[in-house]
């Protein structure tokens, strides 16, 4: 059972709900870090310290020179005071100086978790979800409080933290750097595994031995990026897929960050995340507040798959929120890549037509259908229907699509402003931008400035009118550029480094909004693809695209990459032409089909241009797939086998009541003479049996895990394979 006991002699606080421990605890009034791990029933009252009169670690107190800040384990280390590893927090204070010491104030413990104000984060459905512990540090010279918070779940093996800061001091402070995490490990034997990825080529895994030194990943772009994910993790040199110690962080956020492994001079490992540093600042007048975005924990003593059912599961039943929540999500037809800017009302009902007969759900009508955006230098901002593509407005097409039986999405960048717009010539000064320098263009485009109460305003009004005027049941929010020369008209020079937090806070309200107002609509983020695949965004929008990269084999790193985190019912994944459009590669239909399955299923190709036999099979994986679809969107997800490893991949679904498996396998480059594969299957019930759907051939669940299955060799590059089974 969640508890978080507090042992009154020591300053001593244990949380843990009987599969992990997490203790803190109080000594000479500063916070230091005792355990991260597998439950343990208490920590012993006299478990030493590592403690030495270690050379030129400074003390706070002359007469131990054995207690120094720079060498204990920490759980929120200021700066300046002795500690010489890198601090969660730092602080200009009014004197010009940056030195902090926080100490132990006070502590309180509830059932539940508090909302965190105008941020994403997890949340309970009850209060006997998960316990939280919140901290209260205090700078006595300056006022400064920080009230850490903790948050343990019943549930889930992991811990969400976040810290509040407050002024109580007579004079303004500058927070300029504030982890939302800190944790101290005693050693440095630990690999350190992060996702690195690009425009098209979201999330790959990278596992390096931990070094000497600070090893940092983040993003300064004022979005989390396609370069980094919001994510870092320290395995045990000996973690595999099943096995293993694993401790990660991913941060509730969707802006700059930063997440950071210290090793220092004595080998242990201070491991961080939070906003980056290099492009914030936040003025703290006195009473006032601030909080940081919420960092989420996981513990995993089961390797890699451990850590991410404990990502899986935590997002998809206390992150994501609204109706789509629990709902099956629809198959749908994209006209991106079928027509990109060159359409006309007449093509887009084509496609609309063919897709519902193949039983395809939702047709979404993607960029180029306002102002006069004939290609991507024009218009953004004017949210208005081109009356020359779209003759019968959005209404007229939007109904015309509904009376045919299918659901009408649209794609919207309400974020942004084309220079040639009738907005940004009304708004000029609307823009993230520093007045006489000349802005960076990005697509040819500027970003509009959400730090800004009038901006949010205007675009909540622009979507929201266009969602009333026509018949819309999905909307697809699109983000193409970057961040950079950030300043914003109304800010004073003493705010400017708020810039893009305040950006951040404002498009939280406005999809608040939005999705507060439009409870029934279906929204999917995205930003160039997966530029925001967030757990941030995942809070007000259920669903993301997943990249920009449509090609069946370059997805399978994508989307297994992104598994580590996020479960497949919140990645878009879509089938696309052939040669694609990306990568000029050849794949078949039923790999492409394999792949796009194994997520949020759509497709994004001219089927008007389909041969009658390519569409029989379309028909046949809508079908297959709206059979297998409960299982793929809310079963239980596990990898097999590993596209970074080699020229293989495979994952596999259980569904919530272990009924039905479902699997998919994929053979990258075939080889001449390879050696014959074998599929183990994982997570199975050893005594019960399967039925393969396919064949009738009846398998022991012990035997699909440990003798697994062979699999058939290869006929080609890129050939696939899925099974269903039936719990018999
Ligand atoms: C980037 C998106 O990721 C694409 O799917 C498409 O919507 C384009 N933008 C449209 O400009």
């Amino acid at each position: 059972m969640v508890n978080i006991t507090y042992r009154e002699q020591d300053q001593l606080f244990h949380l843990t709900n009987g599969r992990i421990s997490y203790v803190l605890q109080v000594q000479r009034g500063y916070l230091l870090h005792r355990y991260w791990g597998r439950a343990v029933r208490r920590l012993n009252e006299n478990r030493p310290l590592y403690r030495y009169d270690a050379g030129f670690s400074p003390n706070p107190a002359p007469e131990d020179r054995t207690f120094s800040l720079d060498t204990l384990p920490r759980e929120y280390p200021a700066m300046d005071n002795g500690d010489f590893r890198e601090p969660a927090v730092c602080v200009e204070n009014p004197d010009g100086n940056r030195v902090t010491r926080l100490t132990y104030l006070s502590y309180s413990i509830y059932d539940g978790k508090e909302p965190l104000e105008g941020l994403p984060a997890t949340y309970v459905e009850t209060p006997a979800d998960a316990k939280t512990l919140v901290v209260v540090l205090q700078d006595s010279y300056t006022g400064l409080k920080a009230e850490l918070s903790y948050t343990i779940w019943e549930k889930y093996d992991a811990i969400c933290r976040s810290v509040r800061f407050y002024n109580g001091g007579e004079r303004p402070l500058t927070v300029r750097r504030c982890s939302s995490a800190s944790v101290d490990f005693a050693d440095s034997d630990f690999d350190l595994l992060t996702l690195w990825g690009a425009h098209i080529n979201e999330r790959n895994m990278e596992r390096r031995p931990l070094s000497h030194g600070i090893s940092e990943i983040g993003s300064t772009r004022g979005a989390s990026s396609h370069q980094f994910s919001p994510f870092i993790a320290l395995l045990r040199p000996n973690v595999t897929e099943e096995s293993g110690e694993v401790f990660a962080m991913s941060l509730v956020y969707s802006g700059s960050f930063a997440a950071s492994a210290y090793v220092d001079q004595f080998q242990s490992t201070r491991l961080q995340i939070g906003l980056n540093t290099r492009d914030f600042s936040w003025r703290l007048e006195p009473k006032e507040s601030f909080q940081t975005p919420e960092c989420v924990m996981a513990y995993s003593a089961a390797g890699l798959d451990g850590m991410s059912q404990v990502y899986h599961k935590l997002y998809a039943e206390h992150l994501v929120r609204g109706e789509y929540k629990h709902k099956e999500r629809p198959i749908l037809i994209n006209n991106w890549e079928a027509t990109y800017f060159n359409f006309t009302e007449e093509k887009l009902l084509e496609i609309a037509a063919c897709a519902k007969e193949l039983g395809i759900e939702l047709f979404v009508l993607d960029d180029g259908w306002f102002g006069r955006r004939w290609d991507d230098n024009d218009s953004l901002g004017d949210w208005v229907e081109n009356l020359q593509k779209l003759p019968h407005g959005l209404k007229g097409l939007s109904q015309r699509v509904v009376d045919m039986g299918l659901r009408f999405g649209l794609w919207f960048e309400p974020e942004m402003v084309s220079v040639n717009s009738n907005l940004y010539r009304e708004h000029p000064d609307w823009i993230v931008k520093v007045p006489g320098r000349h802005p960076s263009f990005g697509r040819n485009q500027l970003v509009l400035d959400l730090s800004r109460e009038d901006v949010c305003d205007f675009i909540i009004e622009a979507v929201s009118r266009v969602l009333e005027d026509s018949n819309i049941s999905y909307i697809k929010w699109d983000m193409n550029r970057h961040i950079t020369e950030a300043g914003s008209a109304l800010l004073p020079p003493e705010r400017q480094g708020e810039v893009k937090h305040r950006y951040m806070l404002g498009l939280y309200h406005v999809m608040e909004v939005l999705t507060t107002r439009f409870p029934h609509v279906l929204f999917e983020s995205c930003s160039g693809g997966g530029g925001r695949f967030d757990a941030g965004m995942l809070y007000y929008m259920p669903q993301t695209w997943t990249s920009d990269d449509t090609d069946a084999i370059a997805r399978l790193k994508i989307q297994y990459g992104t598994s580590l985190v996020f479960p497949p019912v919140t990645m878009g994944s879509h089938v696309s032409a052939v040669p694609n459009h990306q990568l000029g590669r050849v794949t078949p239909l039923s790999t492409r089909g394999a792949c796009a399955m194994s997520g949020n299923l759509g497709y994004e190709l001219d089927i008007t241009k389909m041969s009658d036999e390519e569409l029989e099979r379309v028909r046949t994986q809508v079908s297959i797939y709206k059979s297998i679809r409960p299982i793929v969107q809310f079963g239980e997800f596990h990898r097999l086998k590993s596209p970074f490893e080699s020229d293989e991949a495979a994952w596999e679904f259980i569904s919530p009541d272990g009924s039905a498996v479902v699997a998919m396998s994929f053979q990258i480059l075939n080889h001449p003479a390879q050696c014959p594969a074998t599929l183990y299957f994982t997570h199975l019930d050893p005594n019960a049996d399967y039925r393969d759907e396919a064949t009738g051939n009846i398998w022991g669940g012990d035997e699909l895990m440990n003798a697994g299955i062979p699999l058939p060799r290869a006929s080609s590059d890129f050939s696939s394979q899925m099974w269903v089974f039936t719990r018999v």
